[in-house]
């Protein structure tokens, strides 16, 4: 069952609480309905996917309550904070060097050194934020490949049952997701038209390209920024590891381990090594070339459930490059 919160006082601290607690809530934002889960906390990142039926782990943007909040997570230069002044709060999301101090789940930011953060222009959102005192990862409160929800009856169709609760805060009004732009280069990029005109944009920011006019070759696989991908070759599907190379297991280990090796879920439970995924890469990378190691092999995981992003995951980390 999903609790329905009326967005008063107690709503509202109810709902925190619940989110301070790992559960998955929706809430609104001015631009649409958003899952939220505590940032910090991996297995509520995996559980967003799992309530979703994402097949990917895009990276998500956090959530606060005030711009001080999100610069604590996120490094601003002067044009982050001059964006921020002027749009904040409201539908624009920016994609910032990530701080070495954030404690954000690398599940949340697909494993990035880049986060992308935003303050929302809707007023029981940001009690909401400041009730919770974390970042909150929120996608849009729909199951994956449906319309995005305006209205909380669109949140109860796709989701009722899956999540915890619902702060009910009756139609967003802009009904457009928010415009996403990375300012972690020398020339900002408009990732996702949104919330915010281009014009808009640039009357502050100076110049913004488009990340669609930016030529084919950004798309390739291992090219995008939002492709995490561990310097060392991987071999996925593996039954056991070979000479030089350390593992990845999932669920019951092969007889012999290498030195170098790291479990995703000795039970086999996929939201568990959903939540382990990025972090395990990254330790298991650093490891393995500091031991002089040439490769990374990786158990098979089944499809079924978060499996499939997963596996997406790795075939994309895996993916040949120069
Ligand atoms: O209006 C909105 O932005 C809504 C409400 C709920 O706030 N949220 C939303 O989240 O649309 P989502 O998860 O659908 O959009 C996340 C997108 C990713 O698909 C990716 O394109 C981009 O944000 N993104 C997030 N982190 C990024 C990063 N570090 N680098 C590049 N792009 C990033
Ligand atoms: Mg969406």
């Amino acid at each position: 069952m999903t609790e329905r919160l009326a967005a008063d006082a107690a709503g509202i601290a109810h709902a925190a609480e619940l989110l301070r607690a790992g559960e998955l809530v929706a809430f609104a934002t001015e631009t649409v309905y958003g899952l939220g889960a505590d940032a910090t906390n991996a297995s509520a990142v995996a559980a967003i996917y799992e309530a979703k039926g994402r097949p990917r782990f895009n990276p998500l943007i956090s959530h606060f309550p005030d711009a001080d909040a999100a610069f604590r997570h996120a490094a601003a230069d002067a044009r982050a904070r001059e964006a921020a002044q002027a749009f904040w709060p409201g539908p624009l999301t920016l994609v910032l060097p990530r701080r070495d101090e954030s404690d954000i789940a690398a599940l949340a930011t697909a494993g990035l050194s880049s986060v992308a953060v935003r303050v929302p222009g809707h007023g029981i959102a940001r009690a909401l934020l400041a009730a919770t005192g974390r970042p909150v990862a929120a996608p849009s409160a729909n199951r994956s490949g449906r319309l995005s929800p305006t209205r909380p009856a669109h949140v109860i169709a796709g989701l009722e049952g899956r999540i915890a609760a619902i702060l009910e805060s009756g139609a967003c009004e802009v009904g457009l997701e928010s415009a996403i732009v990375d300012l972690t280069g020398a020339t900002p990029v408009l990732l996702r038209p949104g919330g915010i005109s281009r014009e808009t944009l640039e009357a502050v920011l100076g110049p913004v390209s488009i990340a669609s006019e930016m030529g084919a070759a950004v798309k390739a696989p291992g090219m995008l920024a939002s492709h995490y991908a561990p310097v060392l070759p991987m071999r996925l599907g593996a039954t056991a590891p070979e000479d030089g190379e350390a593992w990845l297991g999932f669920g019951i280990e092969p007889p012999t381990l290498p030195p170098v090796s790291r479990n995703l879920s000795p039970a086999g439970d996929l939201v568990e090594a959903a939540a382990r995924l990025f972090d395990s890469l990254h330790e298991l990378d650093a490891a393995a070339e500091l031991a002089g190691l040439q490769r990374i092999a990786v158990a098979r995981v089944p499809e079924r459930g978060l499996g499939a992003a997963i596996n997406d995951r790795l075939a994309r980390a895996a993916a040949p490059r120069s």
